[in-house]
């Protein structure tokens, strides 16, 4: 928290001159070379979260509402402070109108979610004035960032309270702070080594969870701000992972999607034991769950120790998001990737030859500084070769303080929008045939709710991701049934429902 003596009772009216600057001791900017300073040493797991004696009930007839963005990560984060929320006795509510506490959960992987929540944050300004005691926080990747705070800092005094990802255990405290200070409170803590357990959790739903097995990133990628933003990677203890996962079991979810920036550099954090990712797997999987999935992974670290266990089947999904980001070895290269075409082709061919069911999905960058028309095509012709079920596409998005935002960037915007649609265009195509090629056969589907578009349909996932729309009882909810695919659009099939399945 800002000190009281230090700060300035106008910074909530926006007059100050003050800059992050002068609260230099509470966070750190994005800095390269500091954070590849990281050392292995100093990450400790806590096991002792308590929300302070005098916080516990205030929340009895408040209401919170936290506006999420961003990865998977964000919305599990989400889950995090939504349990502590209640912890406190808050109700959760969409209603900003009702709202007493409004979180934004932010994410700063591209310039356009970050002006999303810069909208957003404007909107809230006449909110204040209906409801004075209303406390406006901000948190998540954006919060890391020091050209963000400044930002906020200098035109968003109706924000009360900024915190950053490392943060969120502290949120009991900086709430009691900022509800009993006139200053903004700021707490971003740049120190990334720690672990909280025990931290309560609101789950949204109850047929599949979210599980984190490691936190942060040291990839250094260098067109990406999350190594800066989430801190260095440490991996939870192999044991809280496994209880997390079997209490889940117990409580009746059917699928779990494990977690993480880059899974597959689960473990190499640990100094007492050698384990990685398909060591953890081959654990959850003698959980009686039906399904467990992943994500991240960074087809640098993928193992043959993986595959392997990934071959096993069970409860492990043949289901991998596996990020090319280009297809061309030189931007690869830029992009400091760590990998080549050569080198992800063939682990593909490893993969597909060990599942041969698999379904392998991706993301690409397309018009990274100084990416080339013939490149451009390599990506094409990638895509082709791989044949992915889906991929996630963007334009590149100059982040600031990573080293691909001093890279010479020459080609005009229109360039690279035109590559997206072309991108997309051969994606959607691959797509469409590969949903073709399930008509007729039949697929194990959990269902997991009503057809947001028609509630009188259901909608489920094959366990390869597949989003499958079918006509059954409401009943079957949260239960696996078997469907024969009848038809086949781009981004759904339709099913008809064979027989439930017994599990
Ligand atoms: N610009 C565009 N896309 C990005 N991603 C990460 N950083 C950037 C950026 N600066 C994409 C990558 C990553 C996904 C989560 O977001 O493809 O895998
Ligand atoms: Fe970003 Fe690369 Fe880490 Fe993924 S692996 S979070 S793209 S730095």
């Amino acid at each position: 928290m800002i000190d009281k003596k230090e700060a300035t009772t106008d910074l909530k009216s926006g007059k100050s001159s003050k800059s992050t600057a002068d609260y230099a001791k509470y966070f750190q900017a994005p800095s390269l070379k500091d954070a590849k300073k990281r050392g292995k040493e100093d990450i400790t797991v806590h096991y002792d979260f308590t929300i302070p004696e005098e916080m516990k009930q205030i929340g009895k007839g408040l209401h919170y509402l936290i506006r999420t963005y961003g990865c998977q990560m964000n919305e599990h984060d989400t889950e995090t402070m939504a349990g502590i929320f209640e912890a406190m006795g808050y109700t959760a509510t969409e209603d900003t109108m009702e709202a007493d506490v409004i979180l934004f959960n932010t994410c700063a992987i591209r310039e356009g979610a970050e002006d999303k929540v810069f909208g957003e944050l404007g909107h809230m300004k006449h909110l204040k004035r209906n409801n004075p005691n209303l406390i406006l926080g901000l948190c998540g990747c954006m919060s890391q960032e020091e050209k963000v705070v400044n930002k906020v800092l200098r035109s968003y005094s109706e924000v009360d309270m900024i915190f950053g990802t490392h943060n969120i255990h502290r949120l009991p405290v900086l709430l009691r702070d900022a509800m009993f200070s006139k200053e903004m409170v700021i707490e971003v803590w740049s120190k990334e080594g720690d672990i909280i357990e025990n931290m309560p959790k609101t789950r949204t739903g109850d047929i599949k969870a979210w599980v984190n097995i490691m936190y942060g990133c040291d990839k250094f990628c260098t067109y990406c701000i999350v190594p800066y933003t989430r801190g260095k990677e440490r991996s939870r203890r192999p044991e809280d992972v496994v209880a997390e996962v079997r209490e889940l079991a117990r409580q009746g979810f059917k699928e779990i999607m494990v977690l993480g920036q880059n899974v597959n550099a689960y473990g190499k954090d640990f100094e007492d034991r050698k384990y990685g990712l398909g060591d953890l797997l081959d654990e959850l999987r003698k959980i009686d769950i039906p399904r467990i999935r992943f994500t991240t992974s960074h087809p640098r670290d993928f193992d043959d120790h993986l595959i392997e266990v990934l071959a096993k089947g069970g409860n492990l999904v043949e289901q991998i998001h596996l990020p090319a980001q280009s297809g061309s070895s030189e931007v690869l290269k830029k992009m400091a990737r760590k990998y080549t075409r050569e080198h992800y082709m063939e682990l593909v061919r490893k993969i597909k030859a060990a599942i041969p069911d698999v379904s392998l999905s991706t993301d690409i960058i397309v018009g990274f500084p100084g990416e080339t028309e013939e490149q451009f095509q390599e990506t094409l012709s990638l895509m082709k070769e791989v044949e992915y079920d889906s991929a996630y596409t963007f334009i590149y998005s100059p982040r600031e303080g990573t080293p691909a935002a001093s890279m010479v960037d020459n080609e005009p915007d229109e360039v690279k929008k035109d590559r997206l649609q072309r991108l997309m265009a051969v994606q959607n195509e691959i797509s469409l045939r590969k949903n073709q090629e399930m008509v007729g056969k039949t697929y194990e589907l959990l269902i997991e709710g009503e057809s947001r578009k028609n509630p009188e349909v259901l909608a489920g996932r094959t366990r390869t991701g597949k989003l499958v729309h079918v006509k059954a009882d409401k009943s079957l909810i949260g239960t696996l049934v078997h469907v024969t695919i009848t038809e086949a659009k781009t981004f759904t099939t339709y099913g008809e429902l064979v027989t439930k399945v017994e599990v």
